[in-house]
């Protein structure tokens, strides 16, 4: 598979892994359409790709089923067609068990979960009409087990790669490609906000690098550092007793510095 001359939705493209994504895109020659709340941001990578004609920005909240429509909408009336849409908007949040909320809970799962929901509901109905398309979902290596203090994001990202690996199989048949991103710790403003030790932590290009190519390569599932692949797999096969040991040991210590990749 190549870029040249497809059309490209990132969502999530005016920060770390996005707009990586998005300004490496522009050399292959394909037209992008980016999405994210903060335009003056998506803007940046305009005046530095110096391509006005094939990238547009538009703003947009992808937990938000009615923006999310008006938004595919015009880009269609601006592309024409879409052949790629790379999901990648999210959000995370340690939370305090004190100060256990729903209305977090709900954000989260709005944007990390429900905004890829609310894409895919977009394009999907067009992919299959032409049996073509391919969905890449970004979700997280954390989605192994349910940390403590990042319950709600663990959550949100498992629920996501659940969903995009069935729709992988169910839309295999209409020659729809569906591809999950599992990141471990990348640099980005989302991780710069830890305080707690990042592990194996990715500089933010070279991830952007592995996930082009994995696209490239239509792989059904692009994870990365191995490290933290092979220690998020030890961890989820590992017995709960174990788990709970380990990560109650953590407890007392941890106070604010809890893992959420
Ligand atoms: N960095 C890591 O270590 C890591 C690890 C595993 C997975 N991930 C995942 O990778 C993806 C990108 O994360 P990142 O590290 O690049 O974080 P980031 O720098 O904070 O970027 C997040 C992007 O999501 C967009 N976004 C957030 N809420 C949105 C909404 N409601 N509607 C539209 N766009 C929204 C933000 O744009 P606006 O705020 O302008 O809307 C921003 O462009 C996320 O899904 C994250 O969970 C990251």
């Amino acid at each position: 598979m190549h870029f040249e001359n497809k059309t490209i939705v990132i969502t999530g493209a005016s920060s770390g892994i996005g707009y990586s994504l998005a300004k490496s895109l522009p050399k292959e020659n394909c037209s992008l359409a980016l999405i994210a709340r903060r335009q003056y941001l998506l803007k940046n990578l305009i005046n530095e790709s110096k391509k006005e004609g094939t990238i547009r920005t538009y703003q947009c909240d992808v937990g938000k089923v009615s923006e999310t429509k008006l938004t595919f909408e015009q880009i269609k009336k601006d592309f024409g067609s879409i052949d790629i849409v790379i999901l990648n908007s999210g959000v995370s949040l340690r939370t305090d068990i004190r100060k256990y909320s729903s209305s977090d809970a709900k954000e989260i799962f709005d944007i990390n979960t429900l905004g890829i929901v609310n894409c895919v509901e977009q394009i999907l109905p067009d992919f299959l009409e032409h049996k073509s398309g391919i969905i890449v979902g970004v979700t997280s290596l954390a989605e192994s087990r349910g940390f403590p203090g990042s319950g709600f994001y663990n959550a949100s990202k498992a629920a996501a790669s659940l969903l995009l690996e069935s729709l992988r199989i169910e839309l295999k048949p209409y020659n729809i490609k569906v591809i999950t991103v599992k990141p471990g710790f990348v640099k980005t403003p989302m991780t710069d906000k830890n305080e707690f030790h990042m592990p194996f932590m990715m500089n933010v290009d070279k991830a952007a690098k592995i996930i082009l190519e994995g696209i490239k390569n239509e792989k059904k599932v692009i994870q990365f550092p191995f490290p933290i692949v092979l220690g998020s797999k030890i961890l989820k096969f590992m017995p709960d007793w174990l788990f709970d040991y380990l990560m109650s040991k953590k407890l007392p210590s941890r106070k604010d510095k809890i893992s959420a990749v």
